[in-house]
């Protein structure tokens, strides 16, 4: 019997390794040499399917990995048991023991989690690895700047704890500049209130994908985190970070499954909210909202059908989406390809385009993706 792997492609998701491995290189290049690369592949590599994504970065040189949980963790765990391994997101106290079975570091934020991992860290004979993090205006994880000093004393004093970076996070990175370089100098500042610091072998981290444009070449920074921009996509349209010309390394395809012909006046689609204004040919789409293409999408989106942009017409339903073909030229079939975000001739839907439609933002669709869209992976390096 056929697995359903083998199945005829209807509405799939193409990953271009190749193009994530030049990625990491290009940005590394854009950096200075003794800055560390922290691969943020938390919610499953931002949809790209974390084991894949884990092992190409793996072997294109990431220095670390950041992710949200301990299951992502333990992914990383089947592909190396000792690349090493930050948690961005709070540990659970029943997930304490993982730190150590594990050898994962945590982000610490509070004395309550000192306490915990430093236990941990004892029991276990071997100190746990911890970042501390400073909010300098994020409003979420961290210990609020001015106690931070006390929360570094904590850490220094905990035998089961190895301080092995210190970070922020910054909130617009990608909108507001002025309240980045507020927090970068906060951040600094902080940092100096901190004793010894310069002694010690750590990271120092704070840039995220957006952040790096703004990075004025403090020499105390020695790590970034990246995540967006690692998968070609640019955190704005008018990114600094243009020049890096980092590539998609996703794209989302789908193919026609009927083509009829409907006079001028038919309503189109549950709700009825859209009629056709002169006689049609429309496409109906094998995907729908049950594959990730937003409902919230409908009156606003397009495809690209033999190169050429079809408007979505009428609500996205769950399985099939109906596209106005009336304008492209030659014969459209059953089966046809359809491209929903990447290229296709000469034309191109970038993801930032395909989230706005659904005033949404890159990251979120990459997380909208289905569990029943397949993912393929293209892995060869193009010489
Ligand atoms: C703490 C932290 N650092 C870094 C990143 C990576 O951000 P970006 O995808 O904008 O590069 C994220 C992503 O949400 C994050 O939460």
């Amino acid at each position: 019997m056929s697995s359903s792997a083998q199945l005829p492609r209807r509405c799939w998701v193409e990953i271009d390794l190749a193009a994530l491995e030049r990625n990491l290189k290009l940005i590394r290049a854009s950096l200075p040499p003794r800055i560390k690369y922290v691969a943020v592949v938390k919610a499953d590599a931002y949809g790209h399917g974390l084991p894949q994504v884990a092992a190409r970065l793996m072997h294109a040189g990431a220095d670390l990995f950041g992710v949200a949980n301990i299951a992502e963790a333990m992914t990383i765990r089947e592909l190396s048991t000792d690349w090493p391994v930050l948690l961005l997101s709070p540990v659970l106290p029943d997930e304490d023991r993982y730190l150590a079975e594990f050898d994962l570091a945590a982000t610490v934020s509070s004395p309550d989690e000192v306490r915990r991992f430093d236990a941990i860290g004892r029991a276990a004979g071997r100190p746990i690895a911890v970042h501390l993090k400073i909010d300098t205006g994020m409003g979420r994880l961290g210990v609020w700047h001015p106690g931070a000093r006390a929360l570094y004393d904590a850490i220094i004093a905990a035998p089961g704890l190895h301080l092995a970076g210190v970070f922020t996070h910054f909130s617009s990175a990608d909108e507001d500049p002025a309240f980045t370089a507020e927090q970068r100098r906060i951040f600094l500042a902080t940092l100096a209130t901190l004793p010894g610091l310069s002694d010690r072998n750590i990271l120092i981290h704070a840039d995220n994908s957006a952040g790096l444009e703004t990075t004025p070449g403090e020499s105390v920074f020695n790590a970034v985190r990246v995540g967006l921009l690692q998968f070609g996509i640019l955190p704005h349209p008018h990114s600094l970070l243009a020049r890096t010309r980092t590539e998609p390394v996703f794209s989302f395809h789908t193919r026609v499954g009927l083509v009829k012909t409907l006079p001028s006046g038919t309503s189109i689609s549950y709700g009825r909210t859209q009629h056709l204004t002169r006689d049609s040919r429309i496409a109906v789409l094998t995907a729908g909202y049950g594959d990730g293409l937003a409902r919230a999408s409908s009156g606003q989106a397009s495809v690209l059908i033999s190169g050429r942009r079809c408007a979505v017409l009428g609500r996205i339903t769950m399985d099939q989406t109906m596209v106005d073909v009336t304008d492209v030229p030659g014969e459209v079939a059953c089966g046809d390809a359809v491209v929903l975000v990447g290229r296709q001739g000469q034309a191109e839907i970038s993801i930032s385009e395909f989230s706005a439609w659904a005033d949404t933002i890159a990251w979120e669709t990459l997380c909208s993706v289905t569990k029943r869209v397949p993912r393929h992976y293209r892995t060869a390096l193009e010489t």
